[in-house]
């Protein structure tokens, strides 16, 4: 709970580790939920050290309590407080090793928050920060009395609170601060924070190991996610010589589950032949800039037994903003990269996307145009920070007519997904 709003997690803890042991926080970004870290979280588990992920209040998509338009970088560093607080009495947790983790947003948010609580936080792990916030805010309004009560932010709305919050906030001069080890990770092909705004934080901080990841964009993926992975167990270790012992690979998974009831999203979404099912062999195509829907992607795979098949658009787009949207406004269909080739062979298949402006990334159009689906069912799921999938649907009996296109997911939440599965008949 923070402010009498209930914040919703789950705990990675590790099997067959006795004891308090560390715990890493993990913060998501602009727009992600406690999904958006999972991968982070299941591989520290792996290796004997606890990590929670959950979702900011007024995250969007969120599970948590609160309106996009009352969040702000700093109600962020609230509810990491608040974890802190709560988690330093957990029974597992050595109060004395807690590390923050934060990706773009929420490494910012962990930044400030661990400059705050020095004595509390033993580390701060800080991939892709979005140190770019108060830039961005006054690249978008010449004064404060500019800023209405709600405006659209890249693709959420938020409050005038948001920018209240750091018009004149210098966050270098608050995060100088944090004199304990800091990991700084950031790709050089980052086109939505500019690697810049890490190399001044690596020049601001007293003890940072900043890294380069060469290739990467906006969130790690393939390699990148690995170095990233290895670096922080390093890192880990490198702070609490203790917790290098590692548990049971496995782990388990705990829920602060009062919370997910009050703000799980609808399931019942609908899409042009809801009687569709799912049918013999299938595969669970996905395309995901930030790793949400890779992550749900691979739950359906799981359940199902499904193989999955990663969309990627062949070049990386130079401005996202600009090149994405303008591409789903002129229904352009840019080149894309599919990892199975036989995709035609399948004759059930799942296809997520992340929602953008409302609308399915053009990636999906090409994939649906560059194949025969008549007589195959195709079935619709999306991720996104609030929006449902519904909008985006039309593409979808627009470019394979003679599909049958089943019942669609916003699968924002993940207790939406099996049931979803089990309507479709594909479990
Ligand atoms: C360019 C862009 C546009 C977006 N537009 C919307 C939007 O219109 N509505 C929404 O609810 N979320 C929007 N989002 C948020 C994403 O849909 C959400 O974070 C999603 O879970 C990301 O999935 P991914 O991690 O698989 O890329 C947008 C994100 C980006 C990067």
């Amino acid at each position: 709970m923070n402010d009498g709003q209930k914040i919703y997690g789950v705990a990675y803890i590790p099997e067959g580790k006795n004891g308090r042991i560390s715990l890493v926080i993990c913060c998501h970004g602009l727009g992600g939920s406690y999904i958006t870290n999972e991968d982070y979280a299941v591989f520290l588990a792996s290796r004997g050290i606890a990590a929670y992920c959950f979702d900011f209040r007024g995250g969007g998509g969120s599970r948590s309590d609160g309106e996009t338009t009352d969040m702000s970088i700093m109600t962020e560093v609230s509810d990491i407080e608040a974890i802190l607080d709560a988690s330093s009495q957990w029974e597992f947790v050595d109060p004395d090793q807690i590390v923050l983790l934060g990706t773009s947003q929420g490494g910012a948010a962990s930044a400030i928050a661990a400059a705050r609580h020095k004595d509390e936080i033993a580390g701060a792990i800080l991939l892709y920060p979005a140190f770019l916030m108060h830039d961005e805010i006054h690249r978008q309004f010449a004064s404060l009395d500019d800023v209405p009560d709600s405006f659209f932010f890249r693709w959420i709305t938020l409050g005038r609170v948001y920018a209240e919050d750091i018009w004149d906030y210098d966050v270098y001069d608050e995060i100088k601060n944090y004199d304990k080890k800091v990991l700084l990770m950031h790709g050089d092909e980052d086109d939505i924070v500019p690697i810049r705004y890490s190399e001044r934080a690596s020049e601001v901080y007293p003890d940072a190991d900043y890294y380069v990841i060469p290739g990467a964009g906006h969130g790690f993926y393939g390699e990148a996610k690995i170095i990233a992975l290895l670096m922080m167990v390093l890192s880990m270790v490198f702070l609490f010589t203790a917790c290098s012992g590692g548990g049971n690979s496995s782990g388990t998974q705990s829920e602060n589950t009062t919370e997910a009831s009050s703000a799980s999203d609808a399931s019942t979404d609908t899409a042009a032949d809801d009687t569709a099912k799912a049918d013999g062999n299938i595969l669970v195509a996905y395309y995901s800039y930030t790793g949400n829907t890779e992550a749900v992607a691979k739950q359906i795979a799981d359940l199902t037994g499904g193989d999955l098949a990663e969309i990627q658009r062949k070049e990386d787009y130079q401005d996202l903003q600009t090149d994405a949207k303008e591409e789903i406004d002129q229904d352009i269909r840019p080149e894309i990269t599919v990892s199975v080739e036989n995709v035609e062979d399948y004759d059930t298949i799942f296809v997520g996307y992340p929602i953008w402006w409302d609308e399915a990334p053009a990636m999906i159009s090409t994939f649906l145009d560059s194949y025969d689906f008549s007589g195959k069912t195709i079935v619709p799921f999306c991720t996104s920070s609030s929006d449902e999938i519904d909008n985006s649907l039309h593409i979808f009996s627009e470019i394979c007519p003679d599909a049958n296109i089943a019942e669609g997911l916003t699968a924002n939440d993940d207790a939406d997904i099996e049931p979803w599965l089990q309507r479709l008949g594909a479990v």
